[in-house]
């Protein structure tokens, strides 16, 4: 891990950089490049505006532990109210959640629960719900939420991490469930010996488990594929694969951050992709950012200049 990912991990983890940071001008001023405003209005703005370009979109309102399992609650509701807004726009559009934002520290029983909840109003719309991955110590009872879920609802998504030395094993056994999984690298701090701690390591796993979620028993079972990154050697080879097996174009999709790699995005859509963007709103937002700081060091520099700049 570079010195500077590690750096900014750490700060997306410390108390009083989380408190200090939101509250100074340039950080808020900088964040703006990777979310539209901190409103879910501003992310359905945003929505509508991506929908013309033919790229369908996941909201999500950033936060991650909370404090007292009635805030749980208070989320599931916003959620739900979420769902409502979407079906009124008629935006292709969905909501991705952490557990660790519906209660799941305080009561795992709740967390399911709040789950189900959103997943049949998801259902009942005919859109997804997506569950996020977080740290290591959360995948089992992920794993263990999303599988009962998905046993009732058949519209919920996990998203599983390439850089787990685990994640072939989980994906083994996801994948004859049907269900929906979103791929992604993996953006937190984790420990060598849970996780590749090189790049490579991860960019090869990536490869490897994403033609698993490409492979005919993958589709025979009903299993949707979606791959979260804006890594352009390993989209260009998904690419090059799907066409040499014939995989539909739109039988798997695409997602991508609001505000990264956009005019990839728009070229996917054009020539024929699924593409998503996940666009994240919400005041909580100085760990989320801090890791997509780390995902690109020349991130900082971007930083540093909107420090100067008026
Ligand atoms: P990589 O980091 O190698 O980046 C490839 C290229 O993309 C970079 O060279 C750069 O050009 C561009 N890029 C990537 N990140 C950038 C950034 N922040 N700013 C500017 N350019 C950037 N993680 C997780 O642990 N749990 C989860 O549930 C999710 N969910 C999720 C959903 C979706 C839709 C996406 C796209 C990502 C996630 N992630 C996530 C985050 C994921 O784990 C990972 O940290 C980022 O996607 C960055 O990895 P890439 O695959 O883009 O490759």
């Amino acid at each position: 891990m570079s010195v500077m990912r590690s750096v900014l991990l750490a700060a997306s983890d410390n108390r009083w950089m989380r408190r200090q940071a939101p509250r100074m001008g340039f950080v808020k001023k900088a964040v703006k490049r990777f979310m539209p405003g901190e409103r879910v209005e501003d992310a359905l703005a945003a929505a509508e505006a991506l929908k013309t370009q033919g790229i369908a979109t996941i909201l999500t309102q950033l936060g991650e532990n909370i404090t007292e399992l009635s805030e749980g609650d208070r989320v599931t509701a916003h959620y739900l109210d979420v769902l409502t807004r979407i079906e009124a726009s008629g935006l292709d559009s969905c909501v991705s959640v952490k557990l660790t934002q519906l209660g799941l520290d305080f009561d795992k029983d709740k967390a399911l629960s709040n789950v189900r909840t959103l997943a049949a109003r998801a259902n009942a719309l005919g859109t997804r719900l997506w569950i996020d991955m977080e740290q290591r110590g959360y995948v089992d009872a992920t794993l263990d939420i999303y599988r009962r879920v998905l046993s009732e609802h058949p519209n919920v998504g996990v998203a599983l991490q390439a850089y787990l030395y685990r994640t072939p094993k989980d994906l083994a056994s996801l994948i004859p469930l049907g269900g929906a999984v979103r791929l992604v690298k993996g953006a937190y701090r984790e420990p060598a010996d849970v996780a590749h701690p090189k790049k490579s390591d991860v960019d090869n796993a990536y490869v490897t488990l994403a033609k698993q979620m490409l492979s005919a028993e993958a589709r025979t079972a009903g299993f949707v594929a979606v791959f979260g990154t804006h890594d352009q050697t390993i989209i260009r080879t998904l690419r090059e694969h799907v066409d040499a097996a014939k995989v539909p174009r739109r039988s798997f999709e695409f997602a991508m951050l609001f505000g990264i790699r956009r005019a990839e995005q728009a070229a996917l859509a054009e020539a024929g992709y699924a593409i998503r963007c996940l666009i994240s709103y919400g005041d909580y937002w100085f760990p989320w950012y801090m890791r997509r700081l780390a995902e690109r060091p020349a991130n900082v520099l971007f930083v540093a200049k909107s420090m100067f700049s008026s």
